[in-house]
């Protein structure tokens, strides 16, 4: 499933945002970049550890939070920082798909969900579309400044060579508490039915029945 998430970030917050990005150090993003990854990639991404970093992580990850459909579609158990990347002129990250386990020591975790954080307008620049290979074909996303998509991280994908202006995207990679793709898809339909019904009558014997089958699926499916 592969799904846009509006309004994540405010136009106040994107300001701030890319008044801060235009402040901070970037480096070569084939750093982060696995073996094969790394023969594809070529943009930029902002320096990890920094008190900036840490400032922009919290704003994202806070307003990503917030969000419903992200909760409801991702069902986060470990997130990581979210990567800010730069694409200039030229820049481009060839078809790939992520490293399957990412972060350090005891803090390691599997990838099941990516999320891409539209930082600046489409408008701002040329070509940067994600494209994301899904089996009715490929799809390419080139949302407006503070939508996000989340897909699953085992889907194959690139960003088309941006021709001009800049594009400035947050990346963030998580685990699921479910595993499976196809699993989360069918929870997160099973919720909304379930939120609607509750919200019409919570007394409801049918509400009811759903919101225990959605809870006792989580139960049965989630791998905490
Ligand atoms: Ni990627």
């Amino acid at each position: 499933m592969l799904l846009q998430l509006k309004n994540i970030l405010d136009p106040a917050k994107l300001d701030n945002i890319r008044e801060m990005l235009a402040k901070v150090p970037f480096i070569d993003g084939k750093h982060s970049a696995g073996m094969a990854a790394e023969q594809v990639k070529n943009n930029e991404e902002m320096q990890q550890g920094t008190q900036q970093a840490q400032y922009l992580d919290q704003l994202v990850m806070g307003s990503l939070a917030e969000n419903a459909d992200f909760r409801s579609a991702a069902l986060p158990l470990r997130v990581a920082q979210p990567v800010f990347a730069r694409y200039t002129p030229g820049m481009r990250y060839g078809n790939h798909v992520d490293d399957p386990i990412m972060g350090g020591g005891m803090e390691k975790f599997r990838t099941d969900v990516a999320i891409t954080v539209f930082l600046n307008a489409p408008q701002d620049y040329d070509g940067g579309e994600l494209v994301i290979q899904s089996p009715f074909g490929e799809q390419r996303v080139k949302y407006a400044a503070g939508d996000a998509v989340l897909y699953p991280a085992n889907s194959v994908h690139r960003v088309e060579e941006v021709s001009r202006g800049e594009r400035l995207v947050a990346v963030i990679w998580l685990q699921s508490m479910v595993r499976d793709a196809a699993q989360r898809e069918l929870l997160f339909e099973l919720d909304q039915a379930r939120n609607t019904l509750l919200q019409r009558d919570a007394q409801d014997l049918t509400a009811q029945q759903v919101d225990r089958a959605y809870v006792n699926l989580i139960r049965r499916w989630s791998d905490v």
